[in-house]
């Protein structure tokens, strides 16, 4: 990939043979080829670290790493990389609210996470099962005669909103509105459209935390209005409870869909891959797991806040480091053919994060996304692409297409 001379709006420490300007990643970009065949190895003819001029959201510049080891150690450093103020979303309310426990750094965030990891815990996850694979069943059961589904429209959107509303104690009739609102804050075509989102989704969230206040449920806003975070017996804060169920929203409903659908087309473009699964169920928990390794589609930032070198190269304070999940996922050093599909490979990916910012909900993830493969393959024959339809897909933040159109017979 080419390097280019520094320009404008690149920091002067920055040698000039690291700056890449045709990164595809960057803020607002988009393509209608498949981004894994392709785009992310050709990423591997980088520099190890490199800087991108226009990476993120208005035009400011940032590094990024595309070694999976320079990715833990920076996960893991959170004395030179902060979370903090890495979203934008708390600034369009003008709030001083933070989305937790994603915007924070240890030792607080250890607290945060002493609270929030026993309600995200396998066990409790595991409890939802049967209520996951109901909601699965009756998308399938809707469209199995049809022959022919947007897959990510029809199914792939509304399927975790159900899951996330039933854990948040919110009745399922907000569905669609809940569908409206994901869309906006992650794709908003424009500034306008994404602080209006945002803010109706602050005013809803804080209105269910006022009535948990007064009828409390079985729920997990419940769980975080009676939550004590420290020894003291502290509880937490409102700008604190909206930063988690905030975090929640954002963090569980879009990923889930992206990752089934990336794994779905692979499925519907590998006919044995799918009939291997199809006939050996018992296969899908392993081959979920490259499939989260290949179709890594989560890209997060870090700010560093203390100078520090990373391979020899200065980190200076306030420059933003860009955390791919896709990358590092591809990472020749790391990966043996790393852009085969393994399907026994048990790959120990970076695809939900790594170190104290682990996913919160990589167990439900997993359980969600092993349900609906069961159920779809069980129920649907052999299916395919449908020919001729493009697939947009957005490529910063999280990489997610707009269709996936399937077809099959009947
Ligand atoms: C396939 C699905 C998912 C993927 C790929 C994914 C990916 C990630 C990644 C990469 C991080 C780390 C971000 C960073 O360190 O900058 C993260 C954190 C987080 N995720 Fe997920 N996630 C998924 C599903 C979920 C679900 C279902 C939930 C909750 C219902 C959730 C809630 C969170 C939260 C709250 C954090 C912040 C954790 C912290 O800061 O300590 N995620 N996720």
């Amino acid at each position: 990939m080419a390097t280019s001379p520094v320009l404008d709006n690149i920091p002067n420490h920055v040698p000039p043979e690291l700056v890449v300007r045709d990164f595809p990643f960057s803020f607002g970009a988009t393509t209608d080829q498949i981004p894994f065949d392709s785009m992310i190895s050709g990423v591997h003819a980088n520099p190890d670290i490199f800087y991108v001029p226009e990476l993120a959201a208005g035009g400011e510049g940032g590094w990024v790493l595309r070694r999976d080891e320079d990715m833990r150690a920076v996960y893991n450093d959170y004395e030179h990389f902060s979370n903090r103020d890495t979203t934008p979303f708390p600034q369009f309310t003008g709030g001083t609210w933070r989305v937790l426990p994603l915007e924070s750094d240890p030792p607080l965030h250890s607290a945060y996470r002493r609270f929030l990891n026993p309600v995200f815990s396998p066990k409790v996850t595991q409890a939802l099962d049967a209520k996951i694979r109901q909601y699965a069943r009756d998308y399938v059961e809707g469209f199995k005669d049809s022959g022919r589904i947007d897959f990510l429209q029809q199914f792939a959107f509304e399927f975790p909103i159900k899951v996330f509303l039933e854990l948040m104690g919110l009745p399922q009739g907000q569905v669609k509105q809940f569908l409206d609102w994901t869309g906006e804050l992650l794709h908003a075509p424009d500034v306008e459209t994404l602080v209006r989102a945002t803010r109706e989704v602050v005013d809803y969230l804080r209105g269910e935390i006022e009535d948990r206040k007064i009828n409390p449920r079985d729920d997990v806003i419940t769980r975080g209005v009676q939550a004590k975070i420290d020894k003291e017996g502290r509880p937490l804060t409102e700008d604190e409870l909206l930063g988690f169920c905030f975090n929640l929203f954002v963090g569980g409903l879009d990923t889930i869909s992206t990752n089934l659908t990336w794994q779905f087309l692979h499925l519907a473009r590998n006919a044995e891959h799918q009939e291997l699964l199809r006939s050996n169920p018992a296969k899908i928990p392993d081959a979920i797991d490259e499939f989260m390794r290949i179709f890594a589609s989560v890209m997060t930032f870090r700010v560093c806040v203390k100078e520090t070198k990373l391979r020899g190269i200065t980190i200076k304070v306030g420059e933003k480091v860009a955390m791919s999940t896709s990358i590092a996922a591809r990472d020749p050093a790391a990966w043996d053919r790393p852009d085969e599909v393994i399907l026994d490979r048990k790959p120990r990916h970076l695809s939900f994060g790594y170190g104290p910012h682990l996913c919160v909900g990589m167990y439900l993830a997993r359980r969600e996304m092993k349900i609906a493969m069961e159920e779809f393959l069980a129920a649907i024959p052999s299916f395919r692409l449908v020919p001729g339809v493009t697939m947009i897909t957005a490529l910063h933040g999280v990489m997610q297409p707009d269709t996936l159109m399937l077809e099959w017979d009947v």
